[in-house]
């Protein structure tokens, strides 16, 4: 009898202090991001947000992306669109799943299809949330090439999805000239990859081919600019060409705007971000899973012309020695302009795990910025108070800026923009509230 008291009273102490491990693990709170390594959620657990994307509101950050799980399988989409909260972008709470796939088998987002790089946005005028994510249709390969539409009245969802559709059906681009309506629309009689082949589809080829069915729509990223116009940036033509398109004023549609940027230049992951009134780019190449050189961009207009700029990273990733050559392992998903940090700006990067998706980490790097051009240096960990090393004085003007932040911001995300000040760092210096007024 006495044994078994004993017995019980260790057996007690013991999974006190085992909960009291996994309490401290939970319990870790972060203070830098430390690119590539897993990174916990409240509940100790990786985060299982992968093409990813944030929307800041209310003071806190809404991060969505793919829900992976175990093994090569775990690409599809066996469960959702995950959500996860925060407010300082080192701690994210777990939010669960904003958009559920359907067990309904004739669902275009039944489970098993394919749901990569959601983004949300949200609309001032109708106060509703909008989540845009490439789609494929279960069992089709990459075939489909579709684009998702969902939509909620509350950030974190649940998200009700609405349609799937290519874009721009029986609507020529903006940039499209009338000897290219008229070309060849098949591509018969050409051997792809020879020079001939890729000059016709440079010229649209594709475009033409798919003018009826709709324009192909795969790796994606949402923007919506200051004057509240979004845009949906999307890989078109077999990933060939990039396509920017306008979206309707609720956003829950295309208005029948779009133009083609670098045709024939096959980029993908395409991530986009505003500074000092004009646009950038991140893209890659196209290599599927497999990490490729990053590309850079810049335009005085969403709507082009468009220019490269070179590979932007800088360094090299100790966890696997890659360097520019291949992205540090990684691949554009987002770039976050900070709240109150001058020339704040976060490139994301997924460094995919295709046998195993749910252990694909997140690579998470600072912009670092020379006239109008842009790094994104390697940092083994690092924390925000990096941004304070591009302030400016900026007091005497710092009225000018607090107006100028205000404006942005509440045209950009709503009335909440009013909760949001400037930070000062210091007596002399301020960081100015948004990347690109601070002059
Ligand atoms: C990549 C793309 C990913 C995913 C993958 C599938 O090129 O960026 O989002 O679609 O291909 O192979």
């Amino acid at each position: 009898m006495k044994t078994h008291i004993y017995l019980m009273i260790i057996l007690m102490v013991l999974s006190q202090s085992l909960s009291a491990q996994i309490d401290m693990k939970k319990a870790i709170v972060r203070d830098r991001f430390i690119p590539g390594e897993i990174w916990l959620d409240n509940n100790g657990i990786h985060i299982n947000a992968h093409g990813g994307g944030l929307l800041f509101y209310k003071d806190t950050y809404y991060w969505f992306g793919e829900h992976k799980t175990t093994g090569r399988a775990g690409n599809r989409a066996n469960v959702g669109v995950h959500c996860y909260s925060s407010v300082d972008l080192y701690n994210w709470k777990d939010e669960g799943i904003a958009l559920a796939v359907s067990e309904n088998i004739n669902s275009d987002i039944t489970k098993g299809c394919v749901i990569e790089r959601p983004k949300v946005i949200y609309n001032r005028k109708t106060g509703k949330y909008v989540m845009w994510f490439h789609l494929e249709l279960k069992g089709q390969g990459y075939n489909t090439a579709r684009t998702g539409v969902a939509v909620s009245d509350k950030i974190t969802g649940p998200y009700f999805f609405l349609r799937s559709l290519r874009p721009n059906a029986n609507t020529w681009p903006e940039n499209f000239t009338e000897e290219q309506k008229n070309g060849p629309n098949s591509e018969e009689k050409m051997t792809p990859w020879t020079e001939p082949w890729l000059k016709a589809v440079r010229e649209g080829l594709f475009v033409r081919r798919d003018f009826n069915r709709g324009q192909m729509s795969r790796d994606m990223t949402l923007y919506v600019d200051e004057d509240d116009k979004a845009y949906h940036i999307h890989a078109s033509e077999e990933n060939l060409t990039l396509h920017i398109s306008q979206l309707s004023d609720d956003y829950l549609s295309f208005n029948g705007r779009y133009t083609r940027i670098f045709p024939g230049g096959h980029n993908e992951a395409p991530a986009i971000f505003k500074r000092k009134g004009k646009y950038y780019l991140i893209t890659s190449g196209c290599s599927g899973w497999n990490p490729n050189p990053a590309r850079s961009a810049v335009a005085d207009s969403i709507w082009g012309p468009w220019k490269s700029l070179q590979n932007p990273c800088v360094g090299v990733n100790p966890q696997n020695n890659l360097g520019l050559e291949k992205t540090f392992g990684g691949q554009s998903t987002f770039v976050l302009p900070v709240p109150g940090k001058s020339d704040g700006f976060i490139a994301m990067f997924d460094m995919w795990r295709p046998n195993n998706a749910i252990d694909g980490r997140y690579i998470w790097l600072p912009l670092e910025f020379t006239d109008d051009e842009f790094k994104v240096p390697w940092h083994d960990e690092w924390d925000l108070s990096i941004f304070k090393k591009f302030p400016r004085r900026c007091q005497g003007i710092i009225q000018s800026n607090l107006r100028g932040f205000r404006f942005r911001w509440s045209l950009q995300l709503g009335d909440f923009a009013t909760a949001m000040m400037p930070t000062f760092d210091d007596s002399d210096y301020c960081t100015c509230p948004f990347a690109g007024t601070d002059d």
